[in-house]
């Protein structure tokens, strides 16, 4: 039996950085992983940091390497009817974002974890929690898993449930305690890693009639790009040149001058889309963080900013019960964390419904959406909202 202050299950951002955050306080806590370190430490996902989760790397000493190949990006492009508008961040908000990918958060804190002494229990099999229902009640929490074929347990005073979405937390909480508020849109994302360099200075997010298309990057030398697919769509379907040739089309501009650099292909995939919320985000001794508690289309790249601002709550929350008793910002985690998750959904829903062609839409909608994208481009009140939710919301 391992005995802990805080067991968490998931070594994804919000596993990965509770644990340390929780470290520097000088609070124990022992991970529990389903996949091996080079499979969570390679998935390719996420590459859009908010200032105040890079700030929060660097302030909490795991941002070396973010400083060094995190690009730092003031705005981003929205592209439609050929033309290109730039959002500047740094004028209309003060702020800025990095550009730094999710594998490289993840290696970061799993390096930080492991060199100070932090237990991390890799490729654990059949993860269950228990005894965790009641908040009061003088029985300790425990996380059961077998790792090495070996039945392990943990014994903790909270679990922290940072397993994403498919997870096991969030389904271990009874029925009945939970509100899910859900939302499944039409299409989904299909997404390259290209090995070419970025052909912009910064992020181009295009509304086109054949649907959306967005060009992001991970270095000077690797492109990412996504466009706007079927939610079922077939990867299979899709060839090398057919992908370029529909990134083509859709990131055009009216006057030709603007050119898309092609690459070999290194990674492909379709990711569907949905909005997701459990309220509340904690039962009893349980806490859920990240994407086992919510899910944001990927629109607004608000995912992983997300995760980081709910454990840095939570990481205080801890804080404070540990340093004096005091039980109240446990107790009021999931309400505190919640505002900042709807507005953040709000503006991943907007981001989506503005630039998105939808099954339903008609004539009129199209020409709803372009007055959108002229207002947003055209109005410094609302360039200056989407700057000020691209770049951000403070994290408290
Ligand atoms: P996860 O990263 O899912 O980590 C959960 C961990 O728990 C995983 O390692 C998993 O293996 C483990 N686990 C699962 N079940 C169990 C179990 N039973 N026992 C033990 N461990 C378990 N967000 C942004 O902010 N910006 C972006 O630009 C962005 N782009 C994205 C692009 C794509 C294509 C996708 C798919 C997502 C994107 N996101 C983005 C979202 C972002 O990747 C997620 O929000 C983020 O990974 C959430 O972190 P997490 O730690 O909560 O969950
Ligand atoms: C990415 O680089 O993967 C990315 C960037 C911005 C988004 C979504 C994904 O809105």
């Amino acid at each position: 039996m391992i005995r802990t202050q805080v067991g968490i299950v998931g070594a994804g951002p919000a596993g990965l950085l509770l644990s340390h955050l929780l470290h520097l306080q000088g609070i124990e806590s022992v991970v529990v992983e389903a996949r091996s370190r080079q499979y969570v430490e390679e998935r390719v996902r996420a590459g859009l940091l908010e200032q105040g989760t890079a700030d929060l790397m660097a302030e909490s000493g795991v941002g070396e390497r973010l400083k060094r190949e995190g690009l730092v990006h003031h705005g981003i492009y929205l592209r439609f009817g050929g033309e290109t508008h730039h959002i500047d961040f740094k004028s209309l908000a003060n702020r800025c974002v990095v550009i730094y990918p999710q594998n490289k958060v993840v290696a970061d804190l799993s390096d930080a974890r492991l060199a100070a002494g932090g237990r991390i229990f890799y490729e654990a099999d059949d993860v269950s929690v228990q005894d965790f229902g009641d908040a009061n009640s003088q029985t300790r929490p425990r996380i059961r898993f077998r790792a090495n074929a070996q039945p392990q347990e943990i014994e903790c005073d909270y679990i922290a449930g940072c397993d994403g979405f498919h997870g096991v937390c969030r389904p271990s909480i009874p029925e009945g305690a939970l509100t899910v508020y859900d939302r499944i849109y039409p299409f989904g994302w299909l997404g390259i890693l290209a090995e070419a360099p970025p052909s912009s200075d910064e992020l181009i997010y295009a509304y086109h009639e054949r649907g959306f298309a967005l060009l992001s990057m991970r270095s000077p030398e690797i492109s990412r790009l996504y466009v706007q697919c079927a939610p079922d769509e077939d990867i299979h379907e899709w060839s090398d040149a057919r992908i370029w040739d529909e990134l083509h089309k859709r990131l055009a501009t009216a006057d030709g001058k603007w050119k898309l650099t092609e690459g070999p292909i290194l990674q492909k995939g379709v990711t569907g889309m949905r909005s997701f919320v459990v309220e509340p985000m904690q039962h009893g001794k349980l806490f859920l963080a990240g994407d086992a508690a919510h899910i944001v289309p990927p629109t607004g790249a608000k995912g992983l900013n997300l995760a980081a601002s709910d454990v840095l709550v939570l990481s205080r929350a801890f804080t404070e019960f540990y340093a004096s008793e005091r039980k109240e910002p446990l107790e009021n985690y999931s309400k505190t964390c919640l505002r900042r998750v709807w507005k953040a959904q709000r503006f991943s829903w907007w981001m989506t419904s503005m630039l998105h062609l939808f099954n339903t839409d008609n004539a009129f909608d199209r020409r709803r959406q372009l007055a959108e994208l002229d207002y947003v481009t055209s109005s410094r009140a609302a360039s200056q909202t989407l700057a000020e939710n691209y770049a951000g919301l403070p994290m408290e």
